[in-house]
């Protein structure tokens, strides 16, 4: 991707001409005297040619909507905005965009005299007919998106002449025929897509002189050959799918050369051969799945040096030897499958300490001696069935000294060390009792907390002894369940509503680790027993407020809820005086290190994604000030969480309100350090919702440049830069690389960046009066994109901003539910 980037829009001749359209755009609305109209509007005419086009395409396709009724009389307006889908720039078609329309039809060939064309995006359609050879014409085009349709025929080798083709998805339709080996001279291909065809012959070799690829994606085909041998050239690939085709031979020793490989599919094919060692030297695999092929050899030892790896999936397969034990060094791993392969030996007790491990499956090998009881207990038979010598699991036989593999992986069980009758009934039971009893002593209750933070251990730890002595009872409680309180009592937990429940003792025995710390304290990930997580922040001791006061605030923050605010589920007060804050937890981690601290080659953060994070926060912002009138007074692109779909969630609101003076004193200054403090706070020392429309202006900034507020460029901060930018009408130096691929491939885009650009500047105005209220942030932002705006309003429904807090507190052995 780095050299994608570069590469497209470095400076100098070609980086200028690419971006050309975008920087017409750019000059034109960063100029207040010309306003914001497009080139077009300006009453550029369309060019003849692009008419005649445009209109052989309406001809062939049918719009059962009625789409296109626009598309009528002269064409005088089709470049202005009244044909739908059409962007020009400069009297030429430079995209064409009408996906989900429904339109049916053919697409004409005379597509072919767009000849500007950068972008054809009519995917999820009902367009049938070939795929027309001529788009090999259009020398300009970047991206053509027809997936998802009803085209037949083959894939013309024509496409190969699109020499600045970046992305090629045709996948989800009926094309057949070999995939044309010309298909390589488009040279910038970074994105290839054939999926769900029904395309015979063999992967091109010459494909694998694609050096910018990243993903090359042919599964679900019926493609057969071998993988070309030269696969290790795609030095860019970050995925490969070629599942589900007949493809046969071995898989290459060149697959190791892949250094930027993360996902790997091969299943449902005709390969044997044996695994080849080079590929666990491909440290960047996140997910290998090697299904349903007759691949044989072993497992090698050396697996563990692939860190990233979360899913391995290799059932049906013809693997020997043994399940490495340093399999359990992949912490990641959260799908083990190797059923049905030849294994033999015993599960490696390794595999206990993986905390991530949801779907394990050893099922059908001939595997040997007693399965780890972590694993016996997570995991239920159906994961370990077909293995005659396996023994200890749920329905199987109970382990004897005789269960032991023939080659020990794991250190042996206590049980297996006792004579070698077979036990009765009343012995087993109280033999499984004592196992448990071990077992919850030694790992079960070690409270995280203290592991990483000792200093503050002392009263938790205590807790936990004494729940591991009460449950000790009950075979099988690994976590101790039962008790709600702790052990020792004195330790309150106050849950808010949410989807959430879980005792004190459930947290408090949760393994954890750390996620970042804070003026306010320090924040784990915590995986509860069931396998969720949370996020719990342990207060910085001696900078919260008197324990009364403090349960005043925190009850009101409990009752705090809106999509773009992280919502607080509980809090714990412990005996000893600490403080617990448990919050749901976000999988994406925090702005900051989502922008700023990404691997080199990972995707581009598009602009509808930025977008969306900015009126995520926006609309947050504005329900914290006006719903709930609360000052957030720490807003920075590090409490700024995002939820899988990339959903902006404020964390940190109202957290001050539990901190004495003194301890806010000091957030404010770390905030200053940082680049988010408006100026004045220098002399007001109290935060306001105008500094946090300040930090708001801040963080869009940050989504636009792609810089840190702490950036300084020419001795400049990052407000001061970019207004200096602007001011010479240079306005497309400052946007964020990454953008500059979503803006070259629409005119949109180009006037959205800039629109977002002047809001964000008039929110971090050194007059505090100046700025811009949240709501008008909000409505601004949601005018610039009304897509965002529609698509997140739905979700509004989900949650009532306001709820009634129905707290289950529990205390000393009692759980009483109380309404406030
Ligand atoms: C074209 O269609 C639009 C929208 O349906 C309509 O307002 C306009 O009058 C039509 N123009 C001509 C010339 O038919
Ligand atoms: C691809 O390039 C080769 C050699 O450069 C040339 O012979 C061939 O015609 C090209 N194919 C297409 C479809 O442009
Ligand atoms: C593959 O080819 C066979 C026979 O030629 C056909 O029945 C099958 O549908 C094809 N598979 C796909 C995915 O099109
Ligand atoms: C796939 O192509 C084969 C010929 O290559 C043909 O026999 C088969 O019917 C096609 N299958 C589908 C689903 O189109
Ligand atoms: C991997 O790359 C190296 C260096 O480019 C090359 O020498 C080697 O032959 C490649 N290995 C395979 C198996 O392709
Ligand atoms: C794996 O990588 C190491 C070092 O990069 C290299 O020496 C070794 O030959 C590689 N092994 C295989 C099987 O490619
Ligand atoms: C593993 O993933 C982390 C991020 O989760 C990334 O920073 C790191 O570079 C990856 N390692 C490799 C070898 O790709
Ligand atoms: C496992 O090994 C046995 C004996 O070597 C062989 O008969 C059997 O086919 C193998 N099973 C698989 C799934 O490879
Ligand atoms: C990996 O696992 C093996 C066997 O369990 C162990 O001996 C080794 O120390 C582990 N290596 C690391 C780096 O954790
Ligand atoms: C299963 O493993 C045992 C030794 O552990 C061996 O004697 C037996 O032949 C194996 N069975 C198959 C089908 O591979
Ligand atoms: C075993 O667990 C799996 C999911 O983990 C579930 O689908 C299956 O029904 C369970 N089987 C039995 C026999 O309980
Ligand atoms: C494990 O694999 C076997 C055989 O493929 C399958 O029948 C079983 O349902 C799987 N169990 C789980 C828990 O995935």
């Amino acid at each position: 991707m780095g050299v994608w980037r570069s590469n497209r829009c470095s400076v100098g001749p070609r980086g200028v001409m690419l971006a050309l359209p975008l920087l017409v755009l750019l000059l034109h609305a960063a100029s207040p005297a010309r306003g914001q109209a497009s080139p077009d509007s300006d009453g550029v005419v369309i060019a003849q040619a692009d008419l005649q086009g445009l209109q052989a395409i309406r001809q062939a396709l049918v719009d059962p909507r009625g789409f296109l009724r626009g598309w009528n009389g002269t064409g005088l307006g089709a470049c202005s905005g009244e044909w739908a889908g059409v962007k020009c720039a400069r009297g030429k078609v430079v995209a064409l965009q009408l996906p989900f329309k429904a339109l049916a039809g053919a697409l004409s060939d005379k597509v072919g005299q767009l000849t500007a064309l950068r972008k054809l995006s009519l995917h999820d359609n009902a367009l049938g007919g070939q795929v027309p050879a001529a788009i090999g014409f259009l020398r300009d085009l970047r991206g053509l998106y027809l997936f998802n349709n009803r085209f037949a025929g083959a894939v013309p080798p024509a496409l190969g002449g699109c020499a600045f083709l970046q992305t090629l998805d045709l996948s989800g339709n009926s094309l057949s025929g070999t995939i044309p080996s010309s298909l390589a001279n488009a040279t910038r291909l970074y994105r290839l897509d054939l999926a769900h065809n029904n395309l015979s012959g063999a992967v091109p070799a010459s494909l694998t002189s694609l050096r910018f690829l990243e993903s090359l994606s042919l599964n679900n085909n019926n493609l057969t050959g071998e993988m070309p041998s030269t696969i290790g050239n795609l030095r860019m690939l970050r995925g490969l799918s070629l599942s589900s085709n007949l493809i046969s031979g071995s898989i290459p020793d060149g697959i190791g050369n892949l250094s930027r490989l993360q996902f790997l599919d091969l299943s449902d094919n005709l390969l044997g051969g044996s695994l080849p060692v080079s590929l666990f030297n491909v440290t960047s695999l996140v997910e290998i799945k090697l299904d349903g092929n007759g691949i044989g050899g072993h497992i090698p030892e050396a697996i563990d040096g692939l860190k990233n790896l979360t899913k391995l999936s290799m059932r049906r397969n013809a693997l020997v030897g043994e399940i490495p034990a340093a399999t359990g060094n992949l912490s990641r791993l959260s799908l083990l499958d190797v059923s049905e392969n030849n294994l033999t030996g015993g599960i490696p007790g390794s595999l206990s300490s993986l905390a991530n491990l949801n779907s394990f499956n050893v099922s059908y090998n001939n595997l040997s001696g007693p399965v780890p009881v972590v694993l016996s207990n997570r995991f239920n038979s159906s994961s370990f069935v077909g293995n005659l010598q396996l023994c200890g699991f749920n329905g199987s036989d109970i382990c004897t000294s005789a269960s032991s593999p023939a080659t020990m992986a794991s250190p042996p069980l206590p049980l297996s060390q006792r004579p070698t009758r077979r036990l009765n009934r009343k012995e087993l039971i109280i033999a499984v009792g004592g196992i448990c009893l071990l077992f919850g002593l030694l790992f079960c209750c070690v409270f995280i907390f203290w592991r990483k933070d000792k200093k503050d251990s002392a009263p938790s730890q205590k807790g936990t002894k004494g729940t591991a002595t009460k449950d000790a009872g009950k075979p099988g409680t690994v976590a101790g369940k039962g008790s709600d309180a702790d052990g020792d009592g004195g330790g309150k937990l106050v849950h808010f509503d949410g989807p959430l429940s879980f005792t004190a003792d459930d947290l408090l025995c949760a393994t954890a680790e750390i996620l970042g710390k804070s003026t306010y304290g320090t924040v784990y990930k915590a995986t509860m027993e069931d396998g969720s997580y949370v996020a719990v922040k342990r207060l910085r001791e001696k900078i919260a407020k008197s324990s009364k006061e403090f349960e005043g605030e925190v009850n009101a923050l409990g009752k705090l809820r809106h999509p773009n605010l992280l919502s607080l589920r509980a809090y714990y007060h412990g005996p000893k005086g600490e403080k617990l804050l448990v919050f749901d937890f976000m999988t994406k981690g925090n702005l900051a290190s989502f922008l700023h601290a990404r691997a080199p080659d990972s995707a581009p953060v598009s602009w509808s994604t930025r977008m969306n994070i900015a009126v995520g926060v926006a609309r947050g912002l504005h329900h914290l000030h006006t719903d709930a009138s609360m000052v957030h007074g720490n807003l920075t692109s590090s409490n700024i969480l995002l939820d899988e779909d990339n959903n902006a969630k404020i964390a940190d609101c109202g957290l001050p309100r539990l901190m004495s003076a003194a301890a806010n004193n000091n957030v404010v200054a770390a905030a200053g350090a940082l680049g988010y403090r408006a100026p004045e706070l220098s002399k007001l020392k109290k935060a306001n919702t105008k500094t946090d429309i300040y930090s708001l202006g801040m963080i869009m900034l940050e989504l636009l440049t792609g810089k840190s507020p702490g950036d300084t460029t020419n001795g400049l901060d990052l407000p001061q830069w970019v207004a200096s930018v602007v001011e010479e009408e240079w306005t497309n130096e400052v946007f964020d690389l990454e953008l500059m691929k979503d803006a070259a491939t629409g005119s949109e885009t180009g006037e959205e960046l800039v629109k977002t650009l002047k809001l964000a500047l008039h929110c971090v105005d050194p007059s505090s009066v100046a700025r811009p209220e949240a709501q008008q942030v909000l409505r601004q932002l949601e005018q610039i994109k009304p897509s965002i705006a529609v698509s997140a309003t739905s979700s509004f429904t989900g949650e009532p901003s306001h709820t009634t807090a129905t707290a289950t507190t529990i205390t000393d052995d009692t759980r009483s539910t109380t309404t406030e």
